[in-house]
């Protein structure tokens, strides 16, 4: 056990305690230390110091509780949201992360007892986040989770009712589905869904349906025929062998059960919503810290590889992709409305114009989105509290766009104040990459895989109410 200086603590001894135990998780500093850390420092002298930290957490276990329950592109390591939610918050705190995906942060939210609050775009990150922080009786989950398997082995031999269910696709899906999956596979999960939908109790079907998920969305393509939809376009390998998808359904199922365990409630709420965080459906001045990672310009397609299980929870192509233009970063630059931007991100823009100006209009429009979202994020945070946004370079047509400087500036100019710019070197085993927009040219996914930054953003006390943000 450590020894806290209580009494005589000076400054500077407060500023090693908040150091200590925001990033070692296993220590428990006593109340009246963390009373002193929240009176005697201010939130940027706060920021400051956890920014100066070592913030690339190599080597740490990412996969406690349920952070590994479902593969996802360019997850945060947990420890990242973690040392600004124990530095920056208190129990009963509101975290915010307005583009959650596998809902990092807000699963750190509930782990330190703070209330969380996550939106996204992405079906299948809305339900992924749903389920990684929703506790529920393990022994339930267990029982209901074999019993499904045995019903799924039985109606193995309904061939019409499985027959009937592969007839429901609209014509694009089916013909997705008879590309990707073979007939053998589509039966299999077919009776695997058919019998999911059946579970009443919605807590643990959504559970169950991301076991699901969780068999054809891997790295490898797990029973679909693509061979890798994680780092490039989905291939297709006629030569694979998929496993049968009731064994992988169970292996997952016990995988599964056993992350789950970990969560434990703090008796906080804890929510994830579909939401565009360009136009968040949050009230002003609510939110007590921003934890978040936006995706990069162009460099992310994540509907690509998620639609290989969407399809068999509900969702059709069309609808998908739909959808798909919404996401921050895509190339779907069509009728773009030109906006100004300020400082570097109107210059990178400028400079990517004079090599190609089609990316430059991707790179605008990608700006211009994310300026939305900073301006929102300063709408709903409470005065004198913080927003951490977590972003890498990228390169275009062989500039590099510091996407960091530019969406320092842009914050800026809605009224936050930058405290600082960490760099951090990313864990290249870790941070799973996966397909990216466009066919070839810029692989900017490779260029800017070794580091990304951290920018460190206070909402000014007895700010304007946001009479910068912009429109
Ligand atoms: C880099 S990922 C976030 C990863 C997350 N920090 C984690 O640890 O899993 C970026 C997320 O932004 C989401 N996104 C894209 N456009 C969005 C929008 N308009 N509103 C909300 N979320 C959006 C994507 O769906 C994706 O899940």
């Amino acid at each position: 056990m450590p020894m806290y200086p209580v009494g005589e603590a000076s400054r500077e001894a407060l500023r090693e305690q908040l150091r200590l135990f925001a990033f070692d998780t296993t220590l428990k500093p006593p109340p009246d230390i963390l009373v002193r850390i929240q009176q005697e420092l201010t939130v940027r002298e706060k920021l400051a110091i956890l920014l100066e930290g070592e913030l690339d957490f190599h080597g740490r276990d990412s996969g406690y509780a349920s952070h590994s329950l479902h593969a996802f592109a360019a997850k945060f390591p947990p420890q990242l949201p973690r040392v600004f939610i124990r530095g920056l918050t208190k129990p009963g705190d509101l975290v915010l992360d307005p583009m959650m995906g596998s809902g990092t942060a807000i699963v750190e939210a509930l782990l330190e007892g703070r209330r969380g609050l996550g939106l996204d775009i992405d079906p299948l990150a809305i339900r992924l986040s749903r389920v990684k922080t929703t506790p529920l009786v393990i022994d339930d989950m267990r029982n209901v989770g074999f019993k499904v398997l045995s019903q799924a082995h039985a109606l193995m031999s309904d061939g019409n009712a499985i027959e009937q269910y592969l007839e429901g696709f609209d014509e694009r899906t089916k013909a997705f589905v008879d590309y990707w999956f073979l007939p053998k596979t589509q039966r299999e999960l077919t009776a695997l869904v058919l019998v999911i939908q059946n579970v009443a109790d919605t807590s643990i079907r959504r559970f169950l349906e991301l076991a699901f998920s969780s068999i054809i969305v891997t790295k490898s393509g797990g029973v679909s025929m693509a061979r890798d939809l994680a780092h490039t376009r989905p291939h297709l390998d006629k030569t694979k062998e998929p496993k049968d998808a009731l064994e992988r359904f169970l292996a997952r199922l016990q995988k599964n059960l056993r992350s789950m365990s970990e969560v434990v409630t703090n008796g906080t709420d804890i929510l994830s919503l579909a939401g565009d965080a360009r136009s968040m459906p949050i009230a002003a001045g609510v939110v007590d810290l921003i934890v978040t990672s936006p995706p990069y310009a162009n460099a992310i397609d994540y509907m690509r590889a998620h639609k290989f299980s969407l399809v068999w929870l509900g969702e059709s192509i069309p609808a998908l992709s739909e959808l798909r233009a919404q996401y921050i970063g895509s190339e779907r630059v069509g009728q773009v409305q030109y906006v100004a931007l300020p400082g570097r991100a109107e210059m990178t823009v400028r400079q990517v114009a004079e090599r190609d100006s089609r990316k430059a209009a991707i790179l605008r429009k990608y700006l211009a989105e994310m300026k939305s979202v900073i301006a929102e994020m300063y709408r709903v945070l409470r005065d004198d509290s913080v927003a951490i946004v977590v972003v890498g370079p990228s390169t275009m047509r062989g500039i590099r766009v510091q996407t960091h400087d530019c969406l320092a500036d842009i914050a800026s100019s809605v009224g936050f104040e930058v405290v600082g710019v960490a760099r951090r070197v990313l864990d290249r085993d870790k941070r799973m990459m996966p397909a990216r927009f466009g066919k070839k040219g810029d692989s900017m996914i490779e260029q800017r895989m070794h580091e990304e930054y951290v920018i460190g953003l206070l909402k000014p006390e007895h700010s304007q109410g946001g009479h910068h943000a912009v429109s």
